[in-house]
Formats: C-alpha cells, structure tokens, sequence
C-alpha cells in the first residue's frame, strides 16, 4: 500500500468529535486546542476509515492563515504524511486567495522544525517565553526544555 495515494484528507463534519488525543500530541493543553478550534478549520486524515492525521488552520488576519496544530498518529509518523498534511493546507489556502502561513514551534521541536524548513517554511521570529508564560507544566522534548515559540512563515 502506497501511504499517500490512500490517504483521504477531508474536513471535519459539523457534529464531529475533534480527534482530542492526536491533537494533544502536537499540543498538550486542552483549553488552547478547544479555544482554537471553535475559530479554525479542522481537516482529517483518514486511511482505510482509521483517522491517523489532523491538522488545524485559522485566519489570523486578512490574508494571513496559521496552522495551530499537526499531529499524525505515532505509528504512522516518519513516513511523509506529517508533509502532505503540511502541503495539502499550503495548496488549499493559496486556492482560496491567502498570500502567506505561519506556524509556530518549539525551541525544542528539532524534527517539526525540520519538517516545516523542507516544506518551505522559514523562520520570522521568536516568542520568548511564550511555553513557560502561557502552560502550566514543564514541556522537555530531546533533552531540551521548551521555553521559547519559533515562529515561522511561507509566501503562498
Ligand atoms: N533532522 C532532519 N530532518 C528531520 C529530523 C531531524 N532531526 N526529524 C524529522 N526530519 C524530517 C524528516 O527527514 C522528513 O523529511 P524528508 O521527507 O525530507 O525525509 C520530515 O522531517 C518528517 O516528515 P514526515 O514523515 O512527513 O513527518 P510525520 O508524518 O512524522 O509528521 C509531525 C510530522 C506532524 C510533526 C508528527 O511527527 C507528529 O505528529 N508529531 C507529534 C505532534 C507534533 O509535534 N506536532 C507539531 C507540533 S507544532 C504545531 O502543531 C503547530
Ligand atoms: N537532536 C537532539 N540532540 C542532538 C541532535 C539532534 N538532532 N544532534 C546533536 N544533538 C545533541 C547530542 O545528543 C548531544 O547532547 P547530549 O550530550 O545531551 O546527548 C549534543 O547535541 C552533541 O554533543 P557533542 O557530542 O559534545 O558534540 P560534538 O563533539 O559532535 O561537537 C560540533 C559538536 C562542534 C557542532 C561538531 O559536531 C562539529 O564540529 N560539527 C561541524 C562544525 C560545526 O558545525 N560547528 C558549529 C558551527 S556554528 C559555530 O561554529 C559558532
């Protein structure tokens, strides 16, 4: 089975549960994943009717969309779908008219960070602090502690 070609990515219905424990894996606070939710868009990733992928998309100004969270179930991760999710919101939003993305990582993400570089995204700027001021809990990912937000776009 080729991975990409069964992959079916659709959008959430409207009476739908958000997948909360894939979301949780690219975020770990609830309230932010379910405040965001009620303003963006929600797509899915299905292959053979399991969902395995999500990501979330919101306007952040007129012509400017932010992923806020891509997540791909861990048996499945390292295997190009966290990409296609990637490159299925920059087609689809640049169809629809916006002229940038942004997303935001970890200091600590160093694959996400990798992953968003190869998918043309680049490094704007630096919200420091941004994980210790706005979550309670403590985040450490390859040994590093994640303070800082890295932020980053690409033209679309
Ligand atoms: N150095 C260099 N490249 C790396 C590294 C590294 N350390 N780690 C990953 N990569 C590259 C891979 O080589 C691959 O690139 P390639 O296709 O050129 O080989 C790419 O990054 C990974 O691509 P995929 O296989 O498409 O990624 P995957 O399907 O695993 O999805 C994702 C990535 C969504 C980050 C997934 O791992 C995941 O769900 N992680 C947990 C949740 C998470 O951290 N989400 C993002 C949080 S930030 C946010 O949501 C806005
Ligand atoms: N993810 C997580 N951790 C990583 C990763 C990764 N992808 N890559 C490296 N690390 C960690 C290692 O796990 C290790 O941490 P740990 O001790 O907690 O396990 C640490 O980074 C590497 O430590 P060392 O083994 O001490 O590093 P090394 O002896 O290889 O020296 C150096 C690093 C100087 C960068 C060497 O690899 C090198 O000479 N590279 C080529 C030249 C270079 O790039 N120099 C720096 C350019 S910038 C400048 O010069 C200012």
């Amino acid at each position: 089975m080729n991975i990409e070609d069964d992959l079916h990515i659709r959008q959430i219905g409207e009476n739908e549960e958000a997948p909360m424990v894939l979301l949780t894996l690219a975020d770990p606070s609830d309230q932010r994943i379910r405040s965001y939710l009620k303003q963006s868009d929600c797509y899915l990733a299905e292959l053979t009717g399991e969902i395995i992928g999500v990501y979330v998309a919101g306007k952040i100004s007129r012509d400017t969309i932010e992923i806020y969270n891509i997540a791909v179930k861990e048996a499945f991760q390292g295997k190009g779908i966290g990409k296609h999710l990637l490159m299925d919101a920059v087609n689809r939003y640049s169809k629809a008219g916006y002229k940038a993305i942004e997303i935001g990582t970890g200091n600590s993400s160093i694959g996400q960070l990798a992953l968003y570089q190869k998918a043309g995204f680049r490094i704007d700027c630096i919200l420091r602090d941004f994980f210790t001021d706005y979550y309670e809990d403590h985040i450490y990912e390859n040994g590093i502690w994640c303070r800082d937000m890295i932020r980053l776009n690409r033209t679309l």
